[in-house]
């Protein structure tokens, strides 16, 4: 997918305590701007924001050890043996549709990895739509592109795991990528969807009192705010890692503003959401981690052959320290996205390929760009336009912000 930022200042300001939470996210994805955020961030919540990434590999360090190339990391699937999954995850008394979308532009292991935690946690694959937003229209599907181009995606291993994979026409920024969504969703005829990054790992809690998997765990969200009949907007698992999206509240706003490609358009499209009174609320449904690396072997993300309805064994615990371990080296500047990027850095003279430094600094050109559009947009440029008494409509106006003297 394609880096973005997200950053919700608008409806942290508006929203009070559980809400100032989100804004958090904003460090957590793929492009940010945590000198930004960090600004509005009272001490106290500091901690929780993780640093700064940069957009050059760091430096090596001395005991840094190297993650080799791989080129296979489910090698299971690659023999045509996907192993089962617990059966404790796969839900069967809902009739409620769960469509699941999830975008990707580049890094085919991190992509896999999550759809393979989804899966695992009991999403049915017949409900996951991989977009294919690679940008190098049917090259992928012709198997064109090598395993080392950071655009390489194996769609017969998705087909292989039931998933299906929808192509965008051409390479899509975010905001365009956020409103294919929502227009595929029309289409189909969804009142709703989930869409989640690709650089996650979903894992089950299996220390709850009562285990309830990841998929269990969204179809009760899901149910109970169908249920609420309330002008609802967004469901938030783990910032918004995964979201529910009601398509009613993004067709009311407008979708996304596509003139701010990037950074800053999540801003943009909350609060106008927020304005137009859509609720946006943080719920939960097991662990989502955020990484920038993967698992050695994706089997691990499944039970032990015969034991597969076992909770809270050995596999679990480290598991899930190991996605803790994975997710603060995203976090810690010591290797996490771009570590892995700088690996996967060939297919060079393959179809549509783009040089990756230079298309990385493209988008850190429409980050920029898009920033001073939100700007020009509002009379403002930071996120907590709710804060700043602006309403639906101000966009485009005279209004300046409520500054206090
Ligand atoms: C893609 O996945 C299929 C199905 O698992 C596998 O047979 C094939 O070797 C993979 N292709 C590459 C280039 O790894
Ligand atoms: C999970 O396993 C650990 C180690 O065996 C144990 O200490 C802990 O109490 C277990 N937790 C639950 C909720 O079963
Ligand atoms: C949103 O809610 C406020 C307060 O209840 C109300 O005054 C306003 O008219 C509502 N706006 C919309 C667009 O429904």
């Amino acid at each position: 997918m394609p880096p973005i930022s997200l950053n919700r200042r608008a409806i942290l300001a508006f929203g009070g305590t559980f809400l100032f939470l989100l804004l958090l996210s904003g460090a957590v994805t793929n492009h940010v701007r945590p000198d930004l955020v960090q600004k509005h961030i009272p001490d106290s919540w500091k901690s929780k924001l993780p640093p700064p990434q940069q957009d050059e590999p760091p430096p090596k360090k001395e005991g840094n050890p190297e993650q080799a190339w791989q080129e296979e990391i489910f090698p299971l699937a690659k023999a045509g043996k996907v192993p089962k999954i617990n059966p404790k995850n796969i839900v069967r008394e809902t009739n409620l549709k769960t469509p699941l979308l999830i975008g990707f532009t580049r890094n085919w292991y991190l992509l896999e990895q999550a759809v393979v935690s989804y899966l695992a946690a009991g999403w049915p694959a017949s409900q996951l739509t991989v977009i294919d937003n690679t940008g190098v229209m049917d090259s992928n599907l012709r198997g064109l592109l090598t395993a080392k181009n950071p655009w390489y995606l194996n769609h017969t291993r998705l087909t292989q795991l039931g998933v299906s994979v929808k192509r965008t026409p051409t390479l899509l920024s975010f905001a365009q990528l956020q409103n294919f969504f929502i227009n595929y969703a029309i289409e189909q005829d969804l009142g709703y969807f989930f869409w989640s990054h690709m650089d996650v790992v979903v894992l089950s809690d299996e220390l709850l009192p009562e285990y309830k998997s990841v998929y269990e765990r969204a179809v009760e969200v899901l149910a109970n705010t169908l249920e609420e009949r309330r002008h609802w907007g967004l469901k938030l698992f783990a910032y918004d890692w995964l979201t529910l999206v009601n398509v009613e509240a993004m067709k009311d706003v407008g979708g996304w503003d596509t003139q701010i490609p990037f950074y800053m358009t999540d801003c943009d499209v909350y609060s106008r959401l927020t304005m137009r009174n859509w609720t946006q609320d943080p719920v939960s449904a097991g662990f989502i981690y955020d990484v920038g690396s993967h698992l050695k072997d994706l089997a691990i993300l499944y039970p032990e052959e015969g034991h597969e309805s076992e909770l809270n064994t050995t596999r679990f615990t480290n598991l899930k320290m190991e996605l803790e371990a994975m997710m603060k080296e995203k976090q810690s500047n010591n290797g996490g996205r771009n570590y892995w990027q700088a690996r996967q850095d060939g297919g060079q003279g393959e179809p549509f390929w783009r040089n990756p430094k230079g298309f990385e600094r493209g988008i850190n050109f429409w980050i920029d760009k898009g920033r001073e559009l939100f700007r020009l947009k509002w009379n403002y440029g930071d996120c907590d336009l709710i804060a700043k008494g602006y309403s639906y409509g101000d966009d485009w106006t005279d209004k300046k912000p409520n500054i206090p003297q």
